[in-house]
């Protein structure tokens, strides 16, 4: 259990996945020293891992020890109010309460009507690229501005406030998974907790004015006392998480792969555009080839053994979705973009069980459109530059794509 892990090394954010298939050869189940955790590569492991109850996603309270080690904070503090209190980070029974409680915003019919929205969406952000552009930087010109529109058109979140939202959530998210080094204070953590949590109060209530009709947010706000399993605040709480998941690296990350996949990959859009069942995979292999989360967190409730490995009670393992995503035992060729691949949708990247994504439909839906807009418009994207990483291995985002337009 020492050594530095390669798992470590900044550099293998550009292409994580040689040292994933060595590790899965020589070590499945991988020390990692510096995050003093177990690294789960395999797909089997991992799946098995989601789903097993031995598994907690309670695991907030860690987190606050190793990202500021000897503070520790009241029961009371907005910390773990949140954190003891949304569906992400808690086990059932009262996970399954928490996200029962949300979902008037994500029936059938509530997905039936995104999806029109997502779909004109898209089609307005492909059609702000001037006719006669040469190439741009695909990540602020489309990346970028793509969960920010769905936000406001089809979650409800008001234009003018996106300035007051976005900041706040980056600081979180870094705070989630960035760099253990850099320099973030506790106490304007927690005030920005504070504060998306006053905004959603307001949100719900009506206070902040009448939410576009027919949205996620409106959707919740009509239905806050439907449900008596969830406190009035536990509902504030999963709006927050929503706003958090909303504007988080994972869209952005998974549009802006999804674009370097094809423009390195021509004849691929040539089978979107050609071939309809191909193009009903696009979110599908979009998100296998590349996993913007490309691990999550769990700790064992009790010693659980993986692949011949024991991970003792109390042990945090980080499951690798992205290495799972690549696995050869299930993915024939993991290596290749392919959407004519049979099993896409086996992937992991939105998480499997219980804690599987809520907002799988509707991320999948915004990849499922723009890439209709997209390579309705500019089917011969390739290329134009070196994409930029940002040096996070958790969420796995590019930090800038230039392509030419063709
Ligand atoms: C491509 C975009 C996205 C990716 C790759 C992604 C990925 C994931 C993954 C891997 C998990 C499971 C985490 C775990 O098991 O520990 C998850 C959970 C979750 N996601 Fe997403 N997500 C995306 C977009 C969204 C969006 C747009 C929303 C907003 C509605 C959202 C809301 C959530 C919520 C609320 C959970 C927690 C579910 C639970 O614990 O029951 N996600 N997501």
């Amino acid at each position: 259990m020492s050594g530095v892990s390669p798992l470590s090394d900044p550099r293998i954010v550009s292409d994580p996945y040689p040292v994933y298939a060595d590790l899965v050869e020589s070590e499945p189940v991988h020390w990692w020293e510096e995050m003093g955790a177990w690294a789960v590569l395999r797909y089997a492991d991992c799946a098995g891992a989601l789903t097993d109850p031995r598994l907690m996603a309670d695991r907030m309270a860690q987190v606050l020890g190793i990202r500021f080690p000897g503070r520790s904070l009241p029961p009371e503090n907005i910390y773990h109010r949140f954190t003891g209190n949304v569906m992400m980070y808690t086990d059932p029974p009262l996970h399954d309460a928490l996200r029962r409680a949300t979902r008037s915003a994500f029936s059938g019919g509530a997905h039936r009507h995104y999806s029109r929205v997502i779909e004109e969406v898209a089609r307005d952000l492909v059609a702000t690229i001037p006719d006669g552009t040469a190439e741009i930087d695909a990540v602020p010109a489309l990346a970028a501005e793509l969960p920010v529109r769905a936000a406001v058109r089809a979650f409800g979140v008001p234009e003018e406030d996106l300035g007051f939202v976005v900041p706040r959530v980056d600081m979180l998210m870094t705070y989630w998974s960035g760099p253990l080094d850099q320099p973030l204070e506790l106490d304007r953590l927690l005030e920005a907790l504070t504060e998306l949590h006053t905004y959603s109060q307001e949100l719900v209530r009506g206070d902040r004015g009448e939410v576009v009709p027919e949205t996620v947010i409106a959707r919740l706000a009509e239905a806050p006392d439907q449900d008596a399993e969830c406190t009035p605040e536990q509902a504030v709480h999963q709006l927050v998480l929503l706003l958090i998941a909303l504007f988080a690296p994972t869209t952005p990350g998974s549009a802006s792969s999804g674009m370097l996949s094809f423009a390195r990959n021509p004849e691929q859009a040539g089978r979107f555009v050609s071939d309809p069942e191909c193009a009903g995979n696009v979110a599908d292999e979009v998100v296998r080839y590349n996993a913007s989360n490309q691990f999550t967190w769990r700790i064992a409730s009790e010693d659980v053994e993986m692949s011949g490995v024991r991970i003792e009670k109390g042990q945090s393992v980080a499951l690798f979705l992205g290495a799972a995503n690549r696995d050869p035992e299930v993915f024939e060729r993991p290596g290749a973009f392919d959407l004519a691949r049979r099993n896409s949708g086996r992937h992991l990247s939105f998480g499997l069980g219980p804690h599987s994504c809520l907002g799988r439909q509707i991320a999948s839906l915004e990849l499922k459109w723009f890439f209709a807009a997209l390579l309705a418009r500019f089917p011969r994207i390739r290329p134009a530059g070196e994409p930029e990483w940002n040096p996070n291995l958790e969420f796995r985002s590019l930090r800038s794509l230039p392509i030419a337009l063709g």
